[in-house]
């Protein structure tokens, strides 16, 4: 390979790289939420957030039929919830079945949130 298309081939990466960065940046996406949401939630919230997921019948606390406005996603705000989520349930005082996620960027966080939110009732 030339020097020339080398260097290209460099830059093109890099654009890359900055404009998938620029994109992840939009604040509560809930789109990208919706992959955290299955990937992590799920088994638990259940699909459409009414807590029947697969794990939900094995816990001792269960999650929240969301779908049904019971539990505190309704009138949480997000400061408590970005707490629960990132650092589990025992931070701001519900069941430790719920788990911290402090591998989540802030990022996958509040899009996570984003998404959720549209089971309020
Ligand atoms: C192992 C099962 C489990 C998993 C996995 C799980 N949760 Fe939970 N979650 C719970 C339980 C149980 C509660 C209820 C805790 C309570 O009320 O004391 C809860 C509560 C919550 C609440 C508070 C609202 C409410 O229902 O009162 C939020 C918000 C929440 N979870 C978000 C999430 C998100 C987002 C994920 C994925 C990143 C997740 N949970 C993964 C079990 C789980």
């Amino acid at each position: 390979m030339s020097r020339a298309r080398m260097l290209v081939v460099v830059l093109l990466g890099v654009s890359v790289m900055v404009l998938g960065t620029a994109q992840s940046g939009i604040a509560q996406d809930a789109q990208a939420g919706e992959k955290v949401y299955k990937l992590q939630c799920m088994k638990c919230h259940g699909e459409s957030g009414a807590g029947d997921g697969k794990e939900a019948a094995k816990l001792k606390e269960k999650p929240h039929n969301w779908t049904e406005g019971k539990g505190d996603l309704k009138t949480m705000d997000d400061t408590k919830m970005f707490e629960i989520i990132s650092k589990g349930g025992p931070a701001v005082g519900k069941a430790r079945t719920m788990p911290a996620y402090p591998k989540l960027s802030e990022g996958d966080v509040r899009n996570v949130m984003a998404y959720i939110k549209m089971f309020r009732k």
